[in-house]
C-alpha cells in the first residue's frame, strides 16, 4: 500500500481501501443536529475498493465505476468520492482536472461503508496527486465533513468511535484476527431510515443504548477465540434493520444453522456478517451460505486490516 501513497509526482495514484464493520454499535438519542450519539467499535476488514485518480487534459472531475453494483452508483456530486476530490481541490487551491475511477469490491449500500471508504481513499489519492500538504487533523476534519465513518475509513484497524462516529480512539491494542462470511441480500436499507426506525422502536420501549464496551475491549486485547467474541457482538440497529427487512432474520438463522458462531447485522444492514471459527471454517461456512437463495453475494474477509493510512 505504501508505494501507492508515495508516487506524488506521477500522474496516476491508486489507493486501496477496506470496508468497515462495527463489532459494537451502540446508538444513543438523536442530538439537536439530527445525528445520533454513538459508542461504536470499528474493525476494518479485507474487502477492498480501489480508487484511481489520473490527471486529465480536460478541466473538471469525471468519475467512472466498475465492479460490484457499479450501475447503481451516482457519478456526479452525489457520489462522496467526487465531493472528497472537490474538498481537497478547494483546500489546496487547485483547479481540478482529473478522472477518478472506482473499482468496487465492497458491496454497495450494505452497511459496510463502501461510499465512505471511497471518499477516504479519494482524499488520500487527491492529496498525493496534487501534493496538497495536509496535517492529519486537517485531513480528519475534511473526512468528518463527508460522513461520520469517513475518518475511520482513512485509518482502518480497530478503533472506538464516539460522537456521531467520527471521534476516534485507537487505544484498543487488538491481538486476534477474525474471519467473517459477509452475505448480502436483495434490497436496500437507507441509513437515515434505519436510524428513524431505531427512534420509533425506542419510543415503543424497544431497544436501548448499549454503551458498555469493556468486555469487547478485553476480548480483542486478549485475542480471545471467535467463540468468545461471538456473544460480545452488539448492534443496537439490528432490531430496526430486521423490523424494516424481516427476511434478514431468516438469513441470520440460516447462517447459524450452517455453523456460524455468530450472526451480526453490519451497521444499518442489510449485509449480515457471520463469524467463523477460523480461516478454514470460513471457507466451509461460505459454501453453505452460498446455497441459501436469500443470500445474494457471499464474501470471505478477515479483520482487522490497515486502512489507506496506517492506524496510529
Ligand atoms: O454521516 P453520514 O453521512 O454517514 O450519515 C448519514 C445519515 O445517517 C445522517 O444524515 C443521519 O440521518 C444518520 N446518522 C445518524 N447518526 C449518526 C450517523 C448517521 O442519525 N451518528
Amino acid at each position: 500500500m505504501s508505494d501507492m501513497l508515495t508516487g506524488s509526482t506521477t500522474p496516476v495514484i491508486s489507493v486501496s481501501v477496506p470496508a468497515k464493520i462495527n463489532l459494537h454499535l451502540g446508538v444513543g438519542d438523536a442530538r439537536d443536529d439530527g445525528f445520533h450519539e454513538l459508542t461504536t467499535v470499528y474493525q476494518a476488514i479485507s474487502l477492498y475498493d480501489t480508487v484511481t485518480v489520473k490527471r486529465s487534459l480536460e478541466p473538471g472531475i469525471t468519475l467512472t465505476v466498475s465492479g460490484e453494483g457499479a450501475d447503481a452508483l451516482p457519478t456526479d456530486d452525489d457520489n462522496l468520492a467526487v465531493r472528497a476530490a472537490k474538498l481537497v481541490a478547494i483546500y489546496g487551491h487547485v483547479d481540478p482536472a482529473i478522472d477518478i475511477h472506482l473499482e468496487k469490491n465492497i458491496p454497495i449500500a450494505g452497511g459496510l461503508a463502501g461510499g465512505s471508504a471511497d471518499a477516504a481513499a479519494t482524499l488520500v489519492a487527491c492529496a498525493r496527486l496534487w501534493q496538497v500538504d495536509m496535517r492529519s487533523d486537517e485531513l480528519d476534519q475534511l473526512a468528518a465533513g463527508l460522513g461520520s465513518d469517513v475518518p475511520f475509513c482513512l485509518r482502518g484497524g480497530v478503533a472506538i468511535g464516539t460522537g456521531r462516529g467520527e471521534e476516534l480512539d485507537y487505544s484498543i491494542n487488538t491481538q486476534g484476527t477474525y474471519y467473517w462470511v459477509v452475505a448480502t441480500s436483495d434490497g436496500h436499507i437507507s441509513t437515515p431510515e434505519c436510524y428513524r426506525e431505531v427512534d420509533r422502536l425506542r419510543d415503543a420501549n424497544i431497544g436501548r443504548y448499549s454503551k458498555e464496551i469493556q468486555p469487547l475491549r478485553h476480548a480483542l486485547e486478549s485475542g480471545l477465540p471467535a467463540t468468545e467474541l461471538a456473544p460480545l457482538l452488539i448492534n443496537d440497529m439490528e432490531v430496526a434493520a430486521i423490523s424494516l427487512r424481516p427476511e434478514l432474520s431468516s438469513l441470520m438463522h440460516g447462517g447459524l444453522e450452517d455453523g456460524a458462531v455468530a450472526a451480526h447485522v453490519s451497521g444499518s444492514g442489510p449485509t449480515v456478517l457471520f463469524l467463523a471459527r477460523d480461516a478454514e471454517d470460513a471457507q466451509t461456512l461460505a459454501k453453505q451460505i452460498r446455497q441459501r437463495p436469500i443470500a445474494k453475494d457471499v464474501h470471505i474477509a478477515h479483520g482487522p486490516v490497515a486502512g489507506p493510512l496506517a492506524a496510529s
